[in-house]
């Protein structure tokens, strides 16, 4: 094992500790600055990707700007660097499996672009009984002068927890179902890619498709 593989199994054993005691964690330069580089150079030279994101899924996906303004696109496994990252994140996937003995079988991301002005007003990623993603995580690709925080509000209150300035390469991660957040507007150009863990849930018979 190198020493960039053996810090990451550290950071791995770290944050599920402390998903396990508080659903949530958020860890400064999880992921390799080099790979950040790339992953923000991915975004930069490919501005036409990125289309007006949508809330909800399949049919009921649609475009509110009234809720989130930010721009999205897809990951994609035939770019090299783009696998790289979904390498690191099945290896936190098949961590949690063994940590929670869960079945997570799967993880679907996409960049997000916060352009100056751009919001994403406070919701779940995850409705009970509705939906497969059991925990997001959002990593930042670069480090924005001014706005754009996460703030993260508790399950049983509506107060504050957590307000995560972004910076290139922390990684923040929780359960999809849990925690109500919302992106403040941003004040810079923001890169990030949120992502989530799905279970396999059988909607009426068929499993229920990512996208
Ligand atoms: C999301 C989201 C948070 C962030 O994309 O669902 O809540 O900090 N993102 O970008
Ligand atoms: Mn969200």
């Amino acid at each position: 094992m190198d020493s960039s593989n053996k810090q990451f199994s550290h950071t791995i054993e770290k944050m599920l500790d402390s998903i396990h005691h508080n659903g949530y964690d958020v860890i400064e330069n999880a992921i390799p600055e080099h790979l950040i580089k790339q992953l923000y150079q991915n975004c930069l030279t490919a501005p036409d990707k990125f289309n007006s994101a949508g809330i909800g899924r399949q049919q009921s996906l649609k475009q509110d700007a009234r809720i989130r303004t930010d721009k999205t696109f897809w990951l994609d496994s035939k770019n090299q660097e783009q696998t790289n990252y979904l390498a690191l994140m099945d290896k936190i996937r098949l961590t949690i499996n063994r940590y929670f003995y869960l079945g997570l079988f799967d993880y679907e991301s996409h960049f997000a672009k916060y352009e100056i002005g751009d919001f994403y007003k406070k919701h779940l990623d995850a409705f009970k009984g509705r939906s497969n993603r059991v925990f997001t995580t959002v990593c930042y690709l670069n480090t924005p002068s001014k706005g754009g925080e996460l703030l993260i509000y508790s399950d049983s209150s509506n107060h504050i927890i957590e307000k995560v300035i972004p910076k290139a390469g922390t990684l923040v991660v929780f359960e999809s179902e849990r925690f109500p957040h919302e992106v403040m507007p941003a004040d810079d150009v923001r890169y990030s890619i949120a992502g989530w863990f799905r279970k396999n849930n059988s909607v009426s018979g068929t499993i229920d498709p990512s996208s």
